[in-house]
């Protein structure tokens, strides 16, 4: 794959007619190597928020070799990648067939889930196995996450406690996981989460092998800057190790977003300007679906030409649907005009994975880039205030 010193290097090269992502492997090392240095368990990396093989590949030589997937699709690509790898089937609904050839063609022991009908599913698809680890998913307030993750899934309450004792009689190892949510704001959920789950411990009267905390582990966005991501480290490792029910469990987390977010970005082409909408050749059919169906505030900045002041742009996709709309805020050079590139920064994750192909803009670059993302939470950059979408025009 081509290299560049940035995306300003590499449009002023190539002039790409076709959406660019600039790929960061030194950002999803750099993430990598956070987590594994400083979570006190382990660390199983959501293949949903960016199913890459080279950012799979880039993860897993820098150390992370255990994956969290969705769907038998997930674990193929997984398996053909790494053959010793771990595997975790988190979807609490899960197909009987995908459940069958996970057990059985691909070595996947722990599953999780939330229904007794789910339960009696994986005891008949992998033949009663005995060596299991199943995980039920609770149920716990997703207030403090950007996207809640609360509603489709998950037990609580009575029905919790029953389900955690059938599932110990069925499990080698029995664990409880929960999601507080996407981009969570606040170390506290994790914390409210844990003494939920620990009343449902205590309750069903079981030993628990393993507390999973999910994902939910946040990036930074104009206007959305999370504490430090050290505070949530801290925040859980205090509470599990003052749970009671604690000893001899081991901990794990399944960050999406935390691992993928900074490593990529995506030059886009103006194709037209109508006033202060731009036309770009990317949109919510393509890599910026949160753009524009979560009103997401990535950030933006012009390649290549000279500063200007900067105005409040709104932007708009290749497509003929009028959904294809980002209303931003964008903040861009008032001057910027047909021809010039734009980089949005921080879409590595819950952006390649979401791309459509519809009506056909389904053509994507792809180049290595060597400086550092627009954004980061693993340290201190100099950031300005644009960036931060902290202010217009100045
Ligand atoms: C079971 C599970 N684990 C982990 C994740 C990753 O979450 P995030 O990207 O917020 O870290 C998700 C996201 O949907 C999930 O459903």
């Amino acid at each position: 794959m081509a290299n560049y010193k940035d995306a300003a290097h590499l449009a002023s090269l190539t002039k790409p007619s076709e959406p660019v992502f600039c790929i960061r492997p030194a950002a999803a090392r750099k993430a990598a190597d956070w987590f594994l240095g400083a979570f006190p368990g382990d660390t199983f990396y959501a293949v949903k928020a960016n199913p890459s093989r080279w950012l799979l590949q880039t993860l897993f030589e820098a150390g992370i070799k255990k994956f969290e997937v969705a769907s038998i699709a997930e674990i193929r690509l997984i398996r053909s990648m790494f053959a010793d790898a771990e595997i975790a089937f988190m979807h609490p609904v899960k197909a009987a067939e995908a459940i069958n050839e996970a057990y059985g063609q691909h070595g996947v022991r722990i599953f999780s889930l939330d229904s007794d009908a789910e339960l009696d599913k994986i005891i008949r698809e992998t033949g009663a196995a005995s060596d299991l680890t199943l995980c039920l998913r609770h149920a716990v307030p997703n207030d403090d996450a950007k996207i809640s993750l609360g509603r489709k899934f998950g037990v609580d309450g009575d029905e919790a406690v029953a389900l955690l004792q059938r599932m110990r009689q069925a499990a080698r190892q029995l664990g409880i996981a929960f999601h507080v949510g996407s981009q969570t704001m606040s170390p506290a959920a994790y914390v409210r989460a844990i003494d939920i789950v620990e009343q449902t411990i205590i309750k069903a009267g079981v030993i628990v092998d393993v507390l999973d905390v999910g994902g939910g582990f946040p990036a930074a966005y104009p206007g959305m800057t999370p504490p430090p991501l050290a505070d949530y480290i801290d925040a859980i490792e205090r509470r599990f190790n003052a749970m009671l029910v604690a000893e001899n469990c081991a901990l794990w987390c399944e960050p999406g977003r935390a691992l993928s977010a900074e490593s990529s970005s995506l030059i886009v082409r103006v194709e037209a300007r109508k006033g202060e909408s731009l036309y770009i050749n990317d949109g919510v059919y393509g890599a910026l679906f949160d753009a524009g169906h979560l009103n997401w505030p990535f950030p933006t900045r012009r390649l290549g030409a000279a500063a200007a002041a900067l105005d409040v742009f709104e932007l708009f996709g290749p497509t003929c649907d009028d959904l294809d709309h980002m209303p931003g805020p964008f903040f861009l050079p008032a001057d910027i005009a047909v021809g010039d590139y734009i980089e949005i920064g921080v879409l590595g994750a819950y952006g390649v994975a979401m791309r459509t192909g519809f009506n056909g803009f389904a053509a994507y670059g792809e180049a290595v880039v060597e400086d550092a993302p627009m954004l980061t939470v693993f340290e201190t950059l100099p950031m300005t205030k644009a960036i931060r979408g902290e202010e217009a025009n100045g």
